[in-house]
């Protein structure tokens, strides 16, 4: 078994459950997975030994939302909307009409083609959305063209009502023969919960379509409103609940709520629902911040993610999220960071593979081009990816 040590780390932020911080650490890979984490004295021998001349290490991105299936882009609707016309979710049509234009080479090229972008940025695990599809035929291409290019796949079908369709009608085509083409393909069903999109009972009707069929649920909430999505998400025990925009005191307390059968100290026990919180989109869209600071205060575990889609998120650079987390939205750099690995994992079930630097791990690391992780938001808009080992390899 091939063995690589990573030597000579200026800053190790390990996102353990100590939330260890290193220096003059080092790491040891063996294979895809992390062997070793220490200090650099005490390093065992390897195969192969990469200096990493003092840079600061941290672990890959886990990106745990973003819509990367997509032809077309939507400049002309984000210049109208800094010009001061507001988002509604009826652009998502425009793309679904471009998608559908894409040979499947001409598809996959393009989400390949994203996906590197973010790894090339630190993320070394990235899930993304059908959602771009809105039919039978163009949902199933979209999960089988996107499933070998991902880590985790989510089927969000219930994105949009298409023009034509009545709003009840598409929910049953989504919830049966829809999701029965995709389901195998899928970890994830998502819907999008807001006034434009989907009803509290339509979004409820494919939640429990999703745990009829033993598929994990993930909610698209209260992102332009205050709304039900959040509660309902609870109320499914989803992993997660995206965008939480607009929160009442009842939602940041049911949100709280579901995380009392787990413990922190250990990371142990049963997780709750993760709040997801967009700041690029937050910023791409003009509306108020996602409040990350009051959910981590009320004990809520949240996630940062980069939301990459051609609506509202152009963007997959987790490192500018990360920074705006920390300039805009009050949470230390340790809690940013936090959020945006381990609490990624956490929102996509994968918590025990990825998302910390510890024995047992992937080995999916993210070395900056700096002596300490504090330059991600000291130095924000800087290109700052030194490299990024991705399940033990050099990208
Ligand atoms: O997460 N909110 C819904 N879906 C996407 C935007 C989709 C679009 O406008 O194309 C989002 O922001």
């Amino acid at each position: 078994m091939a063995t690589l040590l990573l030597t000579n780390i200026g800053q190790l932020t390990t996102v353990d459950q100590n939330a260890r911080v290193l220096e003059h650490a080092a790491v040891l890979i063996q294979d895809s997975l992390i062997a070793w984490v220490g200090d650099m004295g005490q390093a065992p021998q390897a195969d192969e030994s990469i200096d990493l001349g003092g840079r600061a290490v941290l672990p890959g991105w886990v990106d745990s939302h973003s819509h990367l299936i997509f032809g077309g882009d939507r400049a002309e609707e984000f210049v109208a909307r800094m010009a001061g016309q507001s988002y509604a979710a009826g652009g998502i049509a425009v793309t679904t009409s471009a998608t559908s234009q894409l040979s499947d080479n001409e598809l996959s090229e393009a989400v390949a083609a994203r996906r590197a972008e973010a790894l090339a940025m630190g993320t070394t695990w990235m899930e993304t959305k059908t959602g771009y599809g809105l039919a039978v035929d163009e949902e199933t291409r979209h999960s089988v063209l996107g499933k070998p290019l991902v880590d985790s796949l989510t089927f969000l079908g219930a994105h949009l009502v298409p023009a034509g369709w009545d709003a009840d009608e598409y929910t049953e085509l989504v919830t049966g023969p829809m999701l029965d083409a995709v389901a195998d393909n899928v970890d994830f069903v998502d819907v999008f919960c807001e006034r434009g999109a989907f009803t509290e009972e339509q979004s409820r009707r494919v939640l429990e379509a999703a745990r009829a069929k033993g598929l994990a649920t993930k909610v698209h909430g209260n992102q332009l409103g205050p709304g039900p999505g959040v509660q309902l998400a609870v109320e499914f025990g989803s992993h997660s609940v995206d965008h939480v925009n607009y929160l009442e005191e009842e939602d940041i307390q049911a949100l709280a709520g579901s995380w009392a059968g787990w413990d922190s100290a250990t990371r142990t026990g049963t997780p709750g629902t993760v709040a997801t919180c967009l700041p690029a989109c937050d910023l791409s869209t003009r509306q108020p911040l996602a409040p990350g600071r009051e959910l981590l205060d009320a004990g809520v575990r949240i996630a940062l993610a980069s939301n990459c889609n051609p609506g509202t998120s152009y963007t997959s650079n987790m490192n500018f999220c990360v920074a705006t987390a920390v300039l805009q939205m009050n949470l230390s750099l340790a809690e940013a960071i936090e959020a945006a690995t381990y609490g990624g994992a956490l929102a996509l079930g994968v918590a025990g593979q990825t998302g910390s630097i510890e024995v047992g791990k992937r080995a999916d690391l993210h070395v900056l081009d700096a002596p300490v992780a504090a330059h991600l938001a000291y130095r924000p808009g800087m290109n700052l990816t030194h490299s990024v080992y991705r399940a033990g390899k050099a990208i």
